[in-house]
C-alpha cells in the first residue's frame, strides 16, 4: 500500500504517557506491507521489500490521502433500542440528565425499550449502528450490554453482540455492564440488586465467554464506590478484566477505585478530583475521555485532559456511543472535539483513538499502531495533511477502511 503520508505511531506495545502522546510517527511518501492480515513492513516507499521470495500474488493499491492506524472505539453502549428525543427535548428546555432519569426517562426508558425487543431485532438495528461507527475509522469497537438489568435481557444483548462479531469486518470487544442503573424492581432493594450481579449475571456471562470485560456507573445516585468495588472484585474473579464509569457528573472516588483494582480503564472523569489523577498516572489504567456526551449533554465541564497528561496519565478518547448521553457514531468528530474541547494537539488526537484505546482494552500487544506484528487494520483519510483527520468537524473524512489486511465494503 502507498500513500502520500503515514502516521505509524510505532513504538512500544503499550500505552503512551504524558508527553510521549504527542509522537506519532508521520512518513511521507511512504508504504506498508501486509502478509497474512499482518503487517509485515512500514517504511519510505522506495526502500519497500516489494520483491518477495515466495509465489504469492502481490496486490498494489495506492492510496489517495493519509493512512493512519485502524480507530479503536473503546466505550459505546451501541445495543439500544430507540433513540431518545423526548430526553433531549426535556434537556433543552433546562431539565437535567439526572433529574430527567429520576422522572423515569434515561437509562431506564433504554432498558424497557431492550427488555421488550427479540434479538433479531436489536441485532439488526445495532447491526446498521456499527456499520456507521466503521465507516468513520473504528476497525476495534468496546460494546457494552447495560440496557437489560435482568439476566435474559443481559445476556440477550451480549449474544447480540457475539453474533454481529462474527457478521462485522471490525473486532467487537464485548463488556457486560448489568450495574448501569438499579432496575425498577430492585429499587427498594439494591443490595439484593448487586448480589444478584455479582453472584448470578457474573458467573454466567463468564461461564458462557460472552464479555471480556466488566464495567459499572460509579456515581452518586447510581452505584456507590463500595457497591462498585464488590462487583469488580467479583468480576476480576471471574477472569473478567474490568473497567469503570468514574466520575462523570460528580466526584466519587470512581478513579481512585479503578486504579486501586488494576482497572484497564476509568472513563468518563469530568469531576476526577485531584487525587484520582494523581492515582491514574500512578497506574497503567488509562484515562479515556468522552467529551461528546458533555456536549450533548449541554454541559461545560469537560474531564481534565491536560492535568492527566502533565500528571503523565495515558488518555484515550471514545464516542460513548448511546442513546441518551452521545448519539454519534464518529471517531473523527470526537478527535476534533478532544482538539477544541480538552486541549488536546492533534498528535495527542491521534495517539487517544490508536494506540493509548487499544491500551484501554487490553489489547495494545498488537493493535493501535502501524508496525510489524500488528493487525493490518488501516483507515484512509481524504485529506492532505494528517491534522485534519480532527479539523474537519463532523465531515465524512475517512474515504476507505481496512481490516486484518482487507478493504470492507463501503
Ligand atoms: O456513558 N453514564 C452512563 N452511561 C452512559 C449513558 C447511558 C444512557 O444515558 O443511556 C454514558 O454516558
Ligand atoms: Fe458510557
Amino acid at each position: 500500500m502507498g500513500a502520500r503520508q503515514v502516521v505509524t505511531c510505532r513504538g512500544p506495545a503499550r500505552a503512551r504517557r504524558g508527553r510521549e502522546m504527542a509522537e506519532v510517527e508521520v512518513l511521507r511518501d511512504a508504504a506498508v506491507l501486509i502478509e497474512d492480515g499482518r503487517i509485515a513492513w512500514v517504511g519510505a516507499r522506495r526502500d519497500a521489500p516489494i520483491k518477495t521470495q515466495h509465489a504469492a500474488p502481490v496486490q498494489v493499491v495506492e492510496v489517495s490521502g493519509v493512512l493512519f492506524p485502524g480507530f479503536i472505539d473503546c466505550h459505546t453502549h451501541a445495543v439500544f433500542g430507540a433513540p431518545r428525543l423526548d430526553d433531549q427535548e426535556r434537556r433543552a428546555l433546562g431539565v437535567d440528565y439526572k433529574a430527567i432519569a429520576a422522572a423515569g426517562g434515561g437509562i431506564l426508558q433504554s432498558v424497557r425499550d431492550v427488555r421488550s425487543r427479540t434479538e433479531d431485532e436489536l441485532a439488526a438495528l445495532t447491526r446498521s449502528r456499527l456499520s456507521a461507527l466503521i465507516a468513520h475509522g473504528a476497525t476495534t469497537i468496546e460494546v457494552k450490554s447495560g440496557y437489560g438489568l435482568e439476566l435474559e435481557s443481559e445476556l440477550k444483548q451480549l449474544r447480540v453482540i457475539r453474533r454481529l462479531a462474527d457478521a462485522l469486518p471490525a473486532t467487537l470487544v464485548p463488556t457486560f455492564l448489568g450495574a448501569h442503573e438499579v432496575p425498577p424492581e430492585y429499587r427498594g432493594n439494591r443490595a439484593a440488586y448487586v448480589q444478584l450481579v455479582c453472584e448470578a449475571m457474573i458467573p454466567t456471562v463468564a461461564r458462557e465467554g460472552l464479555a471480556r470485560c466488566c464495567d459499572v456507573f460509579c456515581e452518586p445516585g447510581v452505584f456507590s464506590a463500595s457497591e462498585s468495588r464488590q462487583i469488580l472484585t467479583a468480576a476480576r474473579r471471574h477472569g473478567l478484566a474490568v473497567k469503570l464509569h468514574a466520575d462523570e457528573l460528580e466526584g466519587s472516588g470512581g478513579a481512585e477505585l479503578a486504579a486501586e483494582l488494576g482497572a484497564l480503564s476509568a472513563d468518563h472523569l469530568a469531576a476526577v478530583s485531584d487525587a484520582g489523577i494523581k492515582a491514574l498516572a500512578a497506574s497503567p489504567t488509562v484515562a479515556v475521555l468522552l467529551p461528546a456526551t458533555m456536549i450533548f449533554l449541554g454541559k461545560r465541564a469537560q474531564a481534565p485532559a491536560r492535568r492527566l497528561m502533565e500528571a503523565g496519565a495515558a488518555v484515550a478518547l471514545a464516542t460513548d456511543y448511546n442513546p441518551g448521553t452521545s448519539p454519534t457514531t464518529s471517531l473523527p468528530l470526537v478527535m476534533a472535539l478532544g482538539v477544541s474541547q480538552l486541549g488536546l494537539r492533534h498528535a495527542e488526537a491521534v495517539t487517544a483513538v490508536t494506540i493509548n484505546a487499544a491500551a484501554a482494552l487490553g489489547l495494545a500487544a498488537e493493535r493501535g499502531q502501524i508496525a510489524p506484528g500488528c493487525v493490518a487494520d488501516l483507515v484512509v483519510a481524504a485529506v492532505d495533511d494528517w491534522r485534519e483527520v480532527a479539523y474537519w468537524m463532523g465531515a465524512d473524512v475517512v474515504s476507505a477502511v481496512w481490516t486484518a489486511g482487507s478493504a470492507c465494503p463501503a
